[in-house]
């Protein structure tokens, strides 16, 4: 509800939040038509609320052609047909909010769809009053038959498309069909901002603001990026992110809506450092409440796509220094998956072999015992795993497509194509959630858009919630103790020192508030290893919070067992 009120003040409930990403295409479906949709959250809104989120963030569920399975918009004002009718999605969000679940919807105004009636206008004719809606710029060399710069799009190919109606190109930093929005344009960021009030009068509680930190470009000749310097790949996020007049929008949509609810927005900052991130999230600067950031989630990366080895040391490096710097400052999101990342067993768990339940838990402790508000990705809380991809007819996702296209011609890399793609494609999160041992998961009547994983005859939810040792309810446990005083106060406001930053087996830290403290130690490897606690701490009157084996010893040095991990509530 909009309040106007000049002492309103935001409640900031995300910091006490957990929260649930559904990405409606996979998640169930309804209709028996074989694709997800809002019928089928609703039938799983129980669930949810068993499961104990505070919140969900949907994955765009708006008007879509689905060239980017609805990144790209043709209505921000209307149901992707799909996924159901608006009715459906009003029946949704008062169902979550009767189970007392908040809805994070995604905001994608980087871009629309080139169906959107916006871009249909601005094509027409460069006097177009939607004309400067997009970013239109005159070819170069003769006939300006050459893209206006060399930057090329995120899909792969150039940034620019030609279009023979005004002989001009428009710029997509994306897919062909997702025209970029030229944020300098005052009407474009009015008509953002009476979206984000449409939904948040509906009763929408906040955004997921999809690659945000892109909206603001300067467009400069070949391969310049903002700070001058030349980068001859022209494709980096250094081209694109964080430009010149990046805060002052934020900060505008902030002003003029955003704080006038007691709503949250996180931001998918692409590029982000730290020092930028405190731009975007201080609390006095009034942009953005929280971010999301890459670096622990590109440390098994070479240039965001190769996969390399995953290295312990650097991931929690990566982890750590954003603790540290938020600390008391900004607020950031905790993550390990979402529909653009592969799972997260395996990759940073190494070979699990049969210890996937204590791996899964382990990552959940290593994560949701920061300070942020921890998301849970669909199926993340069964432990659910990546595919197996034998061809790359097997794939649906249009960047894993659209990078086949290019080095399908090259021989060698053409052969490591699939093996990379096991490890990388954002197809492993897209797979349908895994409901039930039965057909199709139980994720749908019919066959599935895309094809299960067939390990869901072990890995599903049926399974999972009827073993009392199980993941799901690992989950429930461990978010329960966002609603346990104690440890809720820890969490949301503690300190974290980490111990044995270099140790490349275990990831071990200490939150601690007002005299109370949670010491977390979490073994990486699926092997035995020694665990030396540390001297500083004494360890008064230790309380077992949650471990991910039933047997734990007191609190001592001692040989942690295969993805051991426990947290030791203290005083001290
Ligand atoms: C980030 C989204 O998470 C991703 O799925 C999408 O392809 C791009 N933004 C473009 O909207």
């Amino acid at each position: 509800m909009e309040n106007n009120n000049e002492n309103f003040v935001r409640s900031r409930w995300y910091k006490n939040s957990v929260v649930y990403q559904i990405y409606p295409r996979s998640f169930k479906d309804g209709n028996g038509d074989g694709i997800g949709d809002i019928r089928g959250i609703i039938e799983k809104l129980d669930y949810l609320q068993d499961l104990g989120i505070d919140a969900v963030w949907l994955s765009p569920c708006y008007k879509s052609p689905n060239a980017d399975n609805g990144y790209d918009i043709s209505d921000y004002r209307d149901i992707m047909d799909e996924f159901g009718t608006f009715e459906d999605w009003k029946e949704m969000i008062k169902g979550l909010h009767e189970r007392n679940i908040r809805l994070i919807m995604d905001l994608v105004v980087n871009h629309t769809s080139d169906e959107h009636y916006w871009f249909q206008e601005s094509r027409k004719s460069v006097d177009n009053p939607y004309r400067d809606y997009y970013i239109w710029r005159k070819g170069r060399g003769k006939n300006g038959k050459r893209p206006p710069n060399n930057w090329t799009s995120r899909f792969g190919g150039p940034a620019w498309k030609y279009d023979e109606t005004t002989n001009e190109w428009y710029m997509h930093l994306w897919a062909e069909k997702q025209p970029d929005l030229n944020w300098d344009n005052p009407k474009v960021r009015q008509e953002v901002q009476d979206i984000v009030k449409f939904w948040l009068d509906l009763g929408v509680d906040g955004f997921r603001c999809d690659v945000i930190t892109y909206i603001s470009k300067t467009i400069n000749p070949d391969g310049t990026i903002p700070n001058g310097k030349f980068n001859p790949f022209a494709c980096g996020d250094e081209l694109f992110c964080h430009g010149p007049h990046i805060h002052e929008y934020l900060r505008e949509l902030n002003e003029k809506v955003l704080s006038h609810y007691d709503c949250m927005t996180v931001g998918e900052a692409a590029n982000v450092d730290i020092k930028t991130g405190l731009l975007y999230t201080e609390e006095s600067r009034n942009e953005l409440d929280t971010i999301f950031f890459f670096d622990h989630v590109e440390t098994d990366m070479f240039m965001q796509v190769i996969p390399k080895g995953f290295n312990l040391v650097k991931f929690k490096k990566a982890l750590v220094s954003w603790q540290k710097a938020m600390y008391r400052k900004g607020w950031i999101a905790l993550y390990l998956e979402n529909h653009d990342q592969p799972r997260s067993l395996g990759r940073f768990t190494g070979k699990f072999d049969n210890h996937r339940k204590e791996a899964a838990k382990m990552l959940a402790i290593s994560l949701h015992m920061q300070q942020g508000t921890p998301y849970v990705y669909q199926g993340e809380e069964i432990g659910m795993t990546n595919f197996k991809f034998k061809s790359v007819n097997e794939m649906d996702d249009k960047l894993a497509l659209n990078i086949w296209n290019i080095v399908k011609y090259i021989p060698i890399v053409r052969q490591l194509y699939v093996p990379i793609m096991n490890k990388r494609s954002r197809d492993h999160g897209r797979k349908p959630m895994q409901w039930t041992s039965g057909e199709n998961a139980g994720f749908s009547e019919t066959t599935p858009w895309f094809a299960v994983n067939p390990n869901y005859k072990e890995i599903n939810v049926e399974e999972s919630m009827s073993d009392e040792n199980g993941i799901y309810n690992f989950y429930k446990k461990l978010i329960s103790l966002r609603r346990r005083p104690d440890t809720a106060e820890i969490l949301r406001e503690g300190t974290f020192t980490e111990y044995y930053p270099k140790n490349k087996d275990l990831f071990v830290f200490n939150r601690s508030y007002k005299g109370k403290s949670l010491f977390v130690v979490c073994n990486f490897k699926n092997k035995n290893v020694a665990l030396k606690l540390p001297d500083d701490i004494s360890f008064n009157n230790p309380e077992l919070v949650i471990a991910n084996y039933n047997d734990v010893e007191p609190i001592s040095s001692r040989t942690l067992r295969p993805y051991e991990a426990f947290v030791f509530m203290y005083n001290d």
